[in-house]
């Protein structure tokens, strides 16, 4: 189906099912993250991941929705994403209080698998499944439709994309990142993810790097690092709940404002200008989640984000 299909050979399930980020998605922030690892995260990442999923938080980044359909996994399906209860394109907004208020969302999430991944008093298994879980979330809460609740995060607008028809949700999942690598980058994902790691080194988003691990509020004058942010919540003394997943996700929330609903009726997304404006937005949140990943396995297992 796709150039990344050896990949999918060596994992337990060997159909890419088309959800969350879609695995193109989810596959390039986990390529991403792999190259600026620091020594011990990198360390930990290879041996916890092993030969099934090749040592790489790319090929590992799908099997959150690989496995959130059976039975077993059920309950986590409400995690990939935080229900915005906001009113796009108008008002765009998230709260914790709001909008995961039983506790069960991608913030929360987030906050669990960061304390698991490194409790040594837990089984390699459950370390695994927390890492897995950290490097599928931290790309969910990167797609703007994943942070709304209108229409079910678009799942319920019938809209067109190169000519099927399809929902919205499902078009920022896979028809705009499908229809993008194919067109720019040979239908190779690490060709794109490599795209995306030169211009974070020294391309276009050199300039804005520094800025996406910040974890600044745009609502609040609290600043907090992304070491400050982890640091108090692991040590559960001073700072909780986690700030950065937060700030992500208002982050991501905003082009539900400008972009994700500009569309008009009968247009087909993934052949007009919607696709030409949705290009940037898509390659931009991919290398932010890859270089945010990054950077909080580098301050989980090294002490601090360890990059440029
Ligand atoms: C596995 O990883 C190595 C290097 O890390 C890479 O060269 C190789 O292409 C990968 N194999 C697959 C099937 O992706
Ligand atoms: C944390 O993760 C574990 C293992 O996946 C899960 O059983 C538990 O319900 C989670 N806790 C919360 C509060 O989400
Ligand atoms: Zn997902």
């Amino acid at each position: 189906m796709w150039s990344q299909i050896a990949v999918f050979g060596l994992l337990p399930f060997a159909i890419p099912t088309v959800y969350g980020w879609g695995a193109t998605g989810h596959q390039a922030v986990g390529y991403v993250a792999m190259q600026f690892l620091s020594p011990k995260a990198l360390s930990f990442v290879q041996s916890s991941l092993g030969t099934t999923y090749n040592r790489s938080l790319g090929p590992a980044a799908t099997w959150a929705d690989d496995v959130k359909s059976q039975t077993a996994y059920k309950w986590s399906s409400v995690l990939h994403y935080v229900d915005a209860e906001d009113d796009p394109p108008y008002s765009c907004s998230v709260s914790e209080s709001r909008d995961c208020g039983d506790g069960k969302c991608i913030l929360t999430a987030i906050a669990n698998y960061t304390s698991r991944v490194v409790d040594t008093s837990l089984s390699a298994t459950q370390r695994q499944e927390a890492l897995k879980f950290l490097d599928h979330f931290i790309g969910d809460i990167g797609q703007p439709l994943h942070v709304e609740a209108l229409e079910v995060g678009g799942n319920d607008i019938d809209v067109k994309c190169s000519g099927s028809t399809s929902n919205l949700h499902s078009v920022w999942d896979s028809g705009l990142v499908n229809k993008l690598v194919s067109s720019n980058y040979g239908n190779s994902v690490t060709t794109w993810a490599n795209a995306l790691v030169s211009r974070l080194n020294s391309g276009t988003y050199r300039s804005s790097a520094a800025s996406w691990i910040s974890c600044a509020s745009t609502t609040s004058t609290v600043k907090r690092s992304l070491e400050e942010d982890i640091t108090g919540y692991l040590d559960r003394r001073a700072i909780t709940p986690l700030r950065c997943p937060l700030t992500w996700a208002a982050d991501t929330n905003t082009f539900d404002c400008s972009h994700v609903f500009e569309y008009s009726s009968g247009q087909d997304l993934c052949t007009s200008s919607y696709y030409t404006n949705a290009v940037p937005v898509i390659e931009t949140q991919i290398a932010k989640q890859g270089y945010r990943l990054a950077a909080w396995l580098n301050v989980l297992f090294d002490g601090s984000t360890n990059l440029p």
